[in-house]
């Protein structure tokens, strides 16, 4: 039975697990900067990687404890390689090769993004290839066709923010706090999705892709017109955005051939209404819909790990130690 190791530092969580190669998360532990970063609205890279260089080893050790095993026990030790930020990244990245050198392992240099992407078969045995994904997190919002491990196939990605990102600056505009995506979810539901007028870029378009910039200015605007209760605007934002996805992601759809399913993942597909109405789309497309649950959703070592585990089921050999940190990797 293999048993890998991820390691997950590309933002502004520090995580650790062990995954088995049937599904089992056998540990895991995750420590959230968010404290550290709200004062700023934002994650400030240079103390994210402060903080995983401080946490990340002790946090390894814990979940080898709890689990009660050694790096003897693990097949491989796979980390996040990219993108993302850059300082926090290497941090994870060069103890999984000094871990894997220790243990004479092999290294597995991860994909964030393949991470999110294969997730969901983590979660779903029956989830099988080729899935329609949408991904949708603080840096990304995408839709690709999954037709197997390493074989990804974008059919849109964002003109210019991605989705958790107007969740978060919708938050920030209104004073929510930051991680702004959960805040806005909650005033979301005391307010009246159609009490704001706010615009839907791109909808109907013939270019397949998503924009969120001149939502997130509209947002802006009708905050400072001091017309709308704060509740009405994070509502009419949500069903704005969850209008775009439905639209982008139909049309995605029916150009992408036959999938199994439809999948969401990424941090936004924490979001309740985001899934709802996503599951109503592919109920209307005649195709499943999968959805890990929400702690699977947001980022986490346990995705990092079965992607490890997905790729040596196919027998890639461990990467060399000299592989580099990518800040950006599509
Ligand atoms: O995947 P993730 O944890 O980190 C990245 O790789 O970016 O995604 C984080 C993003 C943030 O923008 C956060 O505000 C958003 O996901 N998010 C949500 C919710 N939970 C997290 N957005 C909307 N509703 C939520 N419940
Ligand atoms: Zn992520």
């Amino acid at each position: 039975m293999r048993i890998v190791l991820g390691i997950e530092s590309s933002c502004d969580e520090t995580a650790a697990a062990l995954v088995t190669e049937d599904r089992r998360i056998l540990a895991q532990a995750i420590a959230s900067q968010d404290d550290s970063h709200a004062p700023y609205g934002g994650v400030v890279p240079e103390i994210a990687a402060r903080a995983h260089a401080e946490r990340l080893t002790p946090l390894i050790g814990r979940v080898l404890d709890d689990a009660g095993l050694s790096l003897d026990d693990c097949s491989a030790i796979a980390a996040t390689a990219g993108p993302g930020l850059i300082g926090g990244v290497m941090v994870g990245l060069v103890t999984a090769k000094a871990l894997a050198m220790a243990s004479d392992r092999p290294l597995l240099a991860i994909n964030h993004l393949e991470g999110h992407a294969l997730s969901p078969r983590l979660a779903d045995a029956d989830l099988q290839f080729p899935y329609a994904l949408l991904l949708v997190s603080g840096g990304h919002c995408q839709v690709l066709r999954v037709d197997g491990v390493g074989r990804y196939r974008r059919l849109a990605t964002t003109i210019d923010d991605a989705l958790g990102e107007a969740f978060d600056k919708t938050a920030k505009i209104l004073g929510l706090g930051f991680p702004g995506g959960p805040a806005v979810e909650r005033l979301a539901a005391e307010g009246d999705a159609k009490a704001v007028p706010l615009p839907r870029p791109l909808f109907g378009s013939e270019e397949p892709h998503f924009s969120f910039a001149g939502l997130k200015s509209a947002v802006l605007r009708a905050h400072e017109s001091g017309k709308y209760r704060a509740a009405d605007i994070a509502a009419s934002f949500q069903q704005a955005a969850i209008d775009c996805i439905l639209d982008r992601t139909t049309r995605a759809l029916s150009a992408m051939g036959e999938v199994t399913a439809l999948v969401v993942a990424g941090g936004v597909a924490a979001n309740r209404s985001v899934r709802a109405a996503l599951e109503h789309l592919a109920a209307s497309h005649g195709v499943r819909f999968v959805a890990p649950p929400p702690a699977l959703c947001t980022d986490n070592a346990a995705m990092i790990a079965w992607a490890g585990l997905e790729w040596l089921e196919k027998g890639r050999p461990g990467d060399a130690l000299d592989v580099a940190a990518r800040p950006r990797w599509p």
